[in-house]
């Protein structure tokens, strides 16, 4: 297994791109099975997870071409089978976004149940309990969800909470479904949003996008004429790279990223010290050469802060001046990283699903392990700032969903180099 090894100290400085969106890039690579003619999907970041979505829809018989840019255009009237197995499943939950798509075009899928997962139970009840009601007849076999319909009945949904994978794969069945489906308390995370576009452009009918209520009238056919769509920025990759030129007191600036999508970030960071400057499509951080200020914040869905950004805010606190408090209230075992810190000298108390940060002045560099993808990213930001080298294990997790981290973070200064297994 690669490993990182990153020698801190150093404030960050320089000018970076943001990657396309990880978490718009998978929906909307399955949401290409709707479509009658191949699509071609632009600004597709170069991460494991597309890597193992391409496979998948591969082993269905789909044909995938990648060019240099790595666009990748996606022919699914070659498809074969309707099964997504265990094996690919289990290393990427959001396998089960072919669900929704499969069963709304070819009335017929079998996918591997993603099972637990190291930040918590994560079941997938609410995709099934709406696919039912829309008319799906759905059975649990073996590890396996199988699914069978002659056509999807639009109907109102009322989701009992708020979930990002959940809303999307109801939206993609429900595009196709015959009649209207109201979609109630949807995600509203930019990347919904964007996957919500994508399906308009290739023709569907949804109303409220951005809303918690979408309306989806079905069409007949879905991509009758071949398009073209360029993912979104990834809101998640420039709040992490903000945060390394926070926590290293730096000055950085992100190109190609959407600063209207990072708004619950932004506050956090200036609240933190930071003096932000955004235009259309960058963000500038400079901490001035000063310290950050302890910040305390909840996660919770969107617009609110993301809990897919509360390791980074954490590993800030760690040598952030002052006492700051994160609550985690979407994932009830997220706080794995923690440990890894206090193996660093954090001072970091947990009490139920707060974390409690009193900063110190640095971390001292140790061997940890990764343990999730965002709680990867809080230990290289961890060893951005601690003394000596800090050698991060298990960075598979990282390569899941940071494009190229440490050429990236040495284009800003960093000292950071991959050791290979
Ligand atoms: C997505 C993101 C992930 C992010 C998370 C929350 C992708 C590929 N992943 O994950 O990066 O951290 O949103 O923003 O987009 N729940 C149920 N039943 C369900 C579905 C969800 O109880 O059927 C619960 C979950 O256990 C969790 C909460 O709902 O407590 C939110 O999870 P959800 O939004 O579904 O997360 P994902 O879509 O898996």
């Amino acid at each position: 297994m690669d490993k990182l090894i990153i020698t801190g100290g150093m404030p960050l400085h320089g000018e970076i791109r943001i990657s396309g969106a990880k978490n718009a890039a998978l929906p909307i690579l399955a949401a290409a099975l709707l479509s009658e003619a191949p699509v071609i999907i632009g600004n597709i970041p170069h991460l494991h997870d597309i890597t193992t979505t391409m496979e998948l829809l591969g082993r269905m018989g789909v044909q995938l071409l990648v060019d240099e840019k790595m666009n990748i255009e996606i022919d699914s009237s070659t498809i074969s089978s309707y099964d997504a197995p265990y094996e690919l499943v289990k290393t990427m939950r959001a396998s089960i976004l072919v669900l929704g798509p499969l069963l709304a075009r070819y009335g017929e899928a079998h996918v591997s149940l993603p099972g637990g997962c190291a930040i918590g139970s994560r079941p997938v009840d609410i995709h099934l309990n709406g696919l039912t009601k829309m008319g799906a007849d759905i059975s649990v076999e073996n590890g396996y969800i199988h699914a069978k319909v002659n056509r999807l009945k639009g109907c109102r949904l009322v989701l009992e909470q708020v979930t990002v994978t959940g809303t999307e794969n109801l939206l993609m069945a429900a595009t196709l479904a015959d009649g209207i489906t109201t979609i109630e308390n949807a995600a509203r995370e930019p990347e919904v949003t964007d996957l919500a576009h994508f399906l308009n452009k290739m023709g569907a009918k949804i109303t409220g996008i951005g809303s918690s209520v979408l309306v989806v009238e079905g069409v007949d056919k879905l991509g009758v004429d071949s398009i073209h769509y360029d993912i979104l920025p990834d809101r998640i990759e420039t709040g992490t790279y903000l945060v390394a030129g926070a926590i290293t007191g730096g000055k950085v600036k992100l190109k190609n990223t959407r600063p209207h999508i990072l708004d619950a970030v932004l506050d956090k960071l200036t609240e933190a010290g930071a003096d932000i400057s955004t235009g259309e499509d960058w963000i500038q951080l400079d901490m001035h050469g000063n310290k950050p200020k302890a910040v305390s914040l909840r996660t919770a869905p969107y617009p609110a802060f993301p809990t897919d950004m509360q390791a980074q805010f954490i590993a800030l606190n760690c040598v952030a001046e002052g006492v700051g408090i994160i609550t985690e209230t979407i994932f009830e075992n997220r706080f794995m990283h923690v440990q890894e810190l206090q193996r660093m000298g954090a001072d970091i108390r947990l009490e139920s699903n707060t974390a409690i940060c009193t900063g110190i002045d640095r971390l001292t560099a140790a061997p940890v392990m990764a343990t999730d993808l965002r709680a990867s990213a809080s230990l290289v930001l961890a060893g951005l700032i601690a003394q000596g080298n800090t050698l991060v294990d298990r960075i598979y997790h990282i390569d899941r969903g940071y494009d190229h981290i440490e050429e990236k973070l040495t284009q800003l200064g960093a000292t950071i180099r991959r050791v290979p297994k």
